[in-house]
């Protein structure tokens, strides 16, 4: 039998990432074989982001391009799912009708069948975008069991832990795209984590879109669990050798969290804390729900308890009323917390959002400009932080080991290259490596050899 060839492209989050990885095995049961190009394949899929006006404008511009590609070959068939798919749904159709099936982010596992009514010719096109509190998770058991082959990266895998938001940051589309905060049970996150530990991963993250709420909306567990207690039955799995998670929401960070760190081995000393503004005004527009003063405080305590734990954020700029003052704080807090890492956006608006009806929107060229500021002092910072690591040793987990110059990465998230050990490695393996070179967005060093190999 011909089997029948899927490329999928994914856009935006880790979110993302991992629902890709689903389809593919979802689809690989149904004789679907993976491509790397949307010119090879039968079926192809773009999964989706809209958090910024750009990232679906992408989409449609690419929808553009595969237009010309159908014509050529009329049995191809296109798809969308992810975020654009759910807030868009049928207008989709509309505006691109060669487009055959859209699915929304909680009706991917529908796709199966979705595809064999369009084998059948029972339909033309297919819309499933439903969008409810249930749990859309199936029982990953049966995804295990059909797993792709393992690629290079075979080392680590995202976990998740929940779904949805329902902190409606007033800027944010996410609560409209995922839906309500649902927590997986804890039960079925230790299987999961148990399985894939015992086929050789590495390092698991556990993701949700605010994991520091997870269990605090619809507890699905009998008796209610807190994310750090959800991280302590996840380090305790034997064999893992790293964890972590993304994304937190500060206002939920909790004490009992921050003592996870310099306790748990296996934690990676590393922490995503997205601030958005240093701006009190801002926040609160922003409906974040803290202070700058809360969350330095934070800040200060996952220091105190962890001194070596390396910190990043993700930073709005430009949300409407951000004066050159607002603005000034929010450089002012880059200085103060001097982050290892930054993600810095242009704010924009999106369909749904409170902000979106806001006054005095801030000018595409202030913000560009003080986007410009923002990253130039991030650089000069993110360097200043790599170079605190010069002649450090520091333990890097192998993520590719084919050329002269190997790549891996510390604990902390920072990239390491270095000239490749004698011994042949697999990605996944961890080596001590001296830190000899810093640049802004990468170390270099070389591997440490033990004494013992010295001698002989
Ligand atoms: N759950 C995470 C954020 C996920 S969205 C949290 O609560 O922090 C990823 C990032 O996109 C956000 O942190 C924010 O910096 C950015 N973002 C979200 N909406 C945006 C918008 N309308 N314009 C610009 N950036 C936006
Ligand atoms: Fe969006 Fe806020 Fe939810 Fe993060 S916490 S996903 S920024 S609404
Ligand atoms: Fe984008 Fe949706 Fe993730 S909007 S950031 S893909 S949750």
């Amino acid at each position: 039998m011909h089997s029948k060839t899927l490329y999928i492209k994914t856009f935006g989050c880790q979110m993302n990432e991992r629902d890709s990885e689903i389809i593919e095995q979802l689809l690989a049961q149904d004789g679907y074989l993976a491509v790397d190009g949307a010119d090879k394949a039968d079926v192809v899929i773009l999964n989706t982001c809209s958090i910024r006006a750009k990232a679906e404008q992408k989409v449609f511009s690419l929808l553009g391009q595969l237009r010309e590609q159908k014509q050529l070959r009329p049995g191809m068939r296109i798809g969308v799912a992810g975020c654009v798919a759910q807030q868009e749904g049928e207008k989709i159709f509309s505006r691109m009708p060669h487009v055959d099936f859209i699915v929304g982010t909680q009706q991917i596992y529908q796709l199966p069948e979705i595809l064999q009514r369009l084998d059948q010719g029972a339909t033309s096109h297919e819309l499933a975008t439903d969008l409810d509190a249930a749990f859309a998770i199936p029982p990953f058991q049966q995804l295990l069991t059909h797993q792709p082959p393992a690629n290079p990266e075979g080392f680590r895998r995202f976990v998740t832990i929940m779904q949805g938001c329902n902190n409606y940051c007033s800027y944010c589309v996410v609560p409209h795209t995922r839906g309500r905060e649902v927590s997986r049970p804890v039960a079925d996150i230790l299987e999961e984590v148990e399985i894939l530990v015992s086929q050789g991963i590495k390092e698991i993250t556990l993701l949700g879109q605010n994991v520091n709420s997870y269990g605090m909306t619809n507890p699905v567990a009998e008796t209610p669990t807190s994310f750090a207690r959800l991280l302590r039955l996840v380090a305790a799995v034997p064999g893992l050798k790293r964890l972590r998670f993304t994304t937190s929401n500060p206002k939920d960070l909790s004490a009992e969290l921050v003592a996870c760190f310099g306790e748990l081995d296996n934690l990676c000393p590393h922490f995503h804390l997205p601030v958005q503004s240093g701006s009190n005004r801002i926040l609160r527009l922003m409906n974040r729900k803290y202070t700058v003063e809360e969350y330095l405080e934070k800040v200060a305590a996952l220091r105190e308890r962890c001194p070596q734990i390396a910190l990043a954020t993700d930073m709005i700029i430009g949300f409407p009323g951000e004066s050159e003052a607002d603005f000034e704080a929010t450089m002012e807090l880059l200085r103060t917390v001097r982050y290892h890492g930054s993600f810095s956006f242009k704010y924009s608006d999106r369909p749904h959002v409170r902000s979106a009806e806001f006054s005095d929107k801030v000018e595409e060229s202030v913000k560009s400009e003080r986007l410009a500021r923002f990253q130039g002092l991030q650089d000069q910072i993110s360097l200043e932080r790599n170079q605190e690591q010069l002649g450090q040793e520091v333990e890097v987990m192998v993520e590719s080991a084919q050329s002269e110059m190997w790549k891996g990465r510390t604990t902390t998230n920072h990239i390491v290259h270095f000239p490749a050990a004698a011994q042949p490695h697999q990605p996944g393996d961890c080596l001590l490596v001296r830190i000899d070179h810093a640049g802004k967005h990468s170390l270099r060093g070389n591997i440490v050899v033990p004494e013992a190999e010295i001698d002989h």
